[in-house]
């Protein structure tokens, strides 16, 4: 199986830049990727990914954009420029808005000597519960089948996978195919706090269930110990029985 420290990513939810940096430089030599997302991104700038990249950490922006295909080409071709790992657009803004996030951080990073981003698209955030996602979205399909069905449309605009519950990747995978990437955040491994997470699953679980990524916030950075408690995560990981 491929190394579980390139698919664990740590996400820096934080209001400003010093413990974002202080939580890298504990934890990022031991892990695959760290995330920024729109705290951090919105209260430390684009200077937050080019000091975790001096740091020598791969970073996954969680831009989730989402816009007209215009708007989000441009901030999608700066994000490219930016130098970043991976990056995300909702795929409830629909499939051209995603083939034009894809194209444009391509070539923006390509023109820029940068080996271009993964772009993934979030299908439904994980805090939200089937109760949510039928009365508050009216949406009548219930969360897993709405999943599903960004995942594909997802893919078909070229994406190159999707954030997704580890409940809904052996569906996905099974629909869009074995090399269309799981991202999978609300992963909370037996010891930690569910916190606002409504679909949630193990780190093993997630493995098991064919998760390329798992992403993994408060039970690392709010852990008393958070490199034991990625030592722990990666344990758990390593122990799955497939790939
Ligand atoms: O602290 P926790 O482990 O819940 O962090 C999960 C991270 O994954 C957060 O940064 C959150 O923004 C992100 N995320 C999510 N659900 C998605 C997409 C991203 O929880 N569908």
């Amino acid at each position: 199986m491929r190394d579980p420290k390139e698919r664990l990513i740590i996400a820096l939810d934080y209001p400003e830049l010093p413990p974002a940096l202080e939580m890298a430089r504990l934890v990022g030599p031991k892990v695959g990727m760290l995330k920024v997302g729109l705290e951090l991104f919105n209260s430390a700038g684009p200077e937050a990914v080019s000091a975790l990249r001096e740091l020598g950490a791969r970073v996954f922006y969680d831009s989730k954009f989402s816009d007209i295909p215009n708007t989000v080409a441009g901030a999608a071709a700066a994000v490219g420029r930016m130098g970043v790992s991976m990056f995300n657009v909702h795929a409830l803004g629909g499939s051209r808005m995603m083939m034009e996030a894809r194209r444009a951080a391509v070539e923006a990073a390509s023109e820029a000597g940068l080996v271009p981003p993964l772009v993934i698209g979030v299908t439904v955030v994980t805090s939200l519960g089937e109760g949510e996602v039928r009365e508050e979205l009216g949406i009548p399909a219930n969360a897993h089948d709405t999943a599903v069905r960004l995942a594909v449309l997802a893919k078909r605009a070229g994406l190159d996978g999707v954030v997704a519950a580890v409940h809904e990747v052996p569906e996905i995978k099974r629909v869009c195919g074995k090399e269309f990437l799981a991202v999978t955040p609300g992963i909370r491994p037996a010891w930690a706090q569910a916190g606002d997470q409504s679909r949630i699953a193990t780190p093993l679980a997630a493995i098991e269930a064919g998760s390329d990524y798992l992403v993994v916030g408060r039970p690392v950075t709010r852990a008393e110990d958070p490199a034991a408690a990625v030592a722990a995560i990666l344990g758990e990981m390593k122990g799955a029985s497939r790939e």
